[in-house]
């Protein structure tokens, strides 16, 4: 299941150091992430579940490769190939290659988990890693810095095991750290809540499941755990029982935040980290000199990047790999997923966007629906209730009223008339439309696809397209216009002199005539 190691892990004894990127060599990293989430009552393995748009499992990957100089293994078991392929989509290039994956065909705990991971690293070879950052997967709020400090404090400490924790009013659930009656008050142990006795359950600082063990400790560690547990699991938070007991020494960090170590096990815990998450992203972009007039309601996936200067307005929301450019201007109720947005666009009201791309000073709305595979060039216009797909607008183009543009390629300085339709799809097969630059199309213009139409061409309104047109040409197609003189009159005297049959003899005269 693993692939290929690509980066070099530095010897056993080597002291912490870091490189220019601020990694920190010898320093490896387990994420666990074969759990189900029973407690979660879904069909979706906890760790696909997405906060703020994004896989949580994601959320610890992202922050092993970030600190660490060593590989990042992920231990995968339920939907192990769905985990595997979001992390794959979401890391890839040199940092995917950091990232090895590892199966645990059945959960039987976390510290069964862990030691699925030691084939990967060399372990008791030269170049095997000097100490190993253990994360839970389920817990997408921890941060950078707090993981820095708990290796400073491990490494300063000469500790054998360091772990995070946090003081709850209500700690139900997690693991309680029980430590020593001592002045030191060291922590000697771990007591899962399921075994604990109702003293150790009133003990309020919880573990959080983030971890900075020894390397040459770790796997022997491991291999000594047993289930002799409520639930019948290898515990890797025996570790610390264990290191106690060799005399080794444990270190801890209390959290100053405690949310930060929020474990999600529940929907509600899931809702709770969203909160949190949301608005870590909203501060983020504020501080990168984003203007949102109203951030509560303002949502911007983990992936979103935005350019500064740029003004959010209410309950926009950005979803996906969305990149927007300097100097946007997004109006309220606007959608956008998997965009790319130049400078200086503005989007009005009311739009929903995906995978589409928008060029700079190019100007969406309100009410325009860009669904997979647009670009809307520089300067060009799309505007009220005009929906696109798969179809490029050119330069300074303008589609401003209800139109559907599918399949299309559409030049340079071209004016979509209202109510324009690219009719590409005979009702089994789909197909293009091209028309070149500068080219006029009346309004209640019909293109029936495939056609084309040469640059300079003129349509004349109402026309349906369904030969090509030549460059510079006039196309029309549609009924002569007949005129009736006295018509109207004639119809207005009778229903006045006959009502109720006026309307009838009217109709039957003009039917004689007709034939
Ligand atoms: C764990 C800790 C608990 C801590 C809490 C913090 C243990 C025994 N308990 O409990 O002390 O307070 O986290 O949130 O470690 N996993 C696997 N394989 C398994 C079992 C679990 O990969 O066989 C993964 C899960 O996908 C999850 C993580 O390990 O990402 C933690 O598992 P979970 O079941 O959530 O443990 P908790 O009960 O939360
Ligand atoms: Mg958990």
């Amino acid at each position: 299941m693993s692939r290929s190691r690509t980066t070099a892990v530095t010897t056993v004894k080597k002291p912490a150091g870091s490189d220019r990127r601020g990694k920190i060599t010898g320093l490896a990293v387990v994420v666990m992430a074969a759990g189900l989430g029973k407690r979660m009552h879904s069909r979706q393995a906890k760790m696909l579940h997405p906060v703020a748009g994004q896989a949580m499992v994601l959320y610890a990957v992202e922050l092993g490769l970030r600190v660490a100089g060593a590989p990042v293994a992920v231990v995968v078991g339920h939907q192990a190939e769905q985990v595997r392929a979001a992390i794959d989509r979401a890391v890839s290039g040199p940092r995917g290659a950091r990232v090895l994956i590892v199966e645990q065909r059945k959960q039987l705990g976390t510290g069964h988990a862990v030691l699925q991971s030691r084939p990967v690293f060399g372990v008791g070879k030269r170049g095997a890693p000097s100490r190993y950052l253990i994360l839970n997967g389920d817990t997408p709020l921890l941060q950078e810095k707090t993981v820095r400090e708990l290796l400073r404090v491990h490494e300063t400490a000469r500790a054998t095991v360091t772990l995070l924790t946090a003081e709850l009013d209500d700690a139900s659930g997690y693991g309680r750290v029980v430590r020593a009656p001592s002045a030191d008050r060291s922590v000697v142990r771990i007591v899962e809540d399921r075994d604990a006795t109702e003293a150790e359950r009133a003990i309020h600082e919880m573990n959080v499941g983030t971890y900075v063990v020894d390397g040459e400790f770790l796997f022997s560690a491991l291999a000594k755990l047993a289930p002799s547990n409520a639930q019948g699991e290898y515990y890797l938070t025996d570790i610390v029982r264990l290191a106690a007991r060799a005399g080794g020494r444990i270190a801890a960090v209390v959290l100053d935040d405690p949310d930060e170590g929020l474990g999600v096990n529940t929907r509600r815990q899931l809702a709770e980290a969203e909160q949190v998450v949301r608005w870590q992203i909203r501060d983020r972009w504020l501080d990168a000199g984003v203007t949102m007039l109203d951030p509560a309601s303002t949502w911007i996936d983990a992936t979103v990047r935005i350019g500064k200067d740029t003004v959010l307005y209410p309950n926009v929301t950005l979803e996906g790999t969305t990149v927007i450019g300097e100097e946007c201007r997004l109006r309220s109720h606007t959608r956008l997923t998997d965009c790319t947005v130049g400078n200086r666009v503005e989007i009005l009201d009311h739009c929903v966007c995906t995978d589409s791309q928008v060029e700079a000073e190019a100007r969406l709305g309100p009410f325009v629906h860009l669904r997979p595979g647009v670009v809307v060039r520089k300067k060009a216009k799309v505007g009220n209730f005009v929906e696109m797909k798969n179809a490029e607008l050119g330069e300074g183009s303008q589609a401003n009223h209800l139109s559907y543009l599918g399949d299309a390629k559409i030049g340079n300085g071209v004016n979509i008339g209202a109510g324009t339709i690219t009719c590409n799809y005979d009702g089994s097969r789909k197909f293009q439309t091209v028309i070149g630059d500068g080219v006029f199309l009346g309004s209640d213009t019909q293109l029936i696809a495939p056609v084309t139409v040469g640059e300079g061409a003129v349509i004349a309104a109402g026309t349906t397209v369904t030969e090509d047109v030549p460059a510079h040409a006039l196309a029309i197609a549609r009924v002569m216009q007949v005129n009736r003189a006295g018509w109207a009159s004639r119809r207005r005297a009778l229903a006045t002199a006959v009502p109720g049959k006026a309307a009838k003899k009217l109709a039957t005269s003009q039917s004689k005539k007709r034939r």
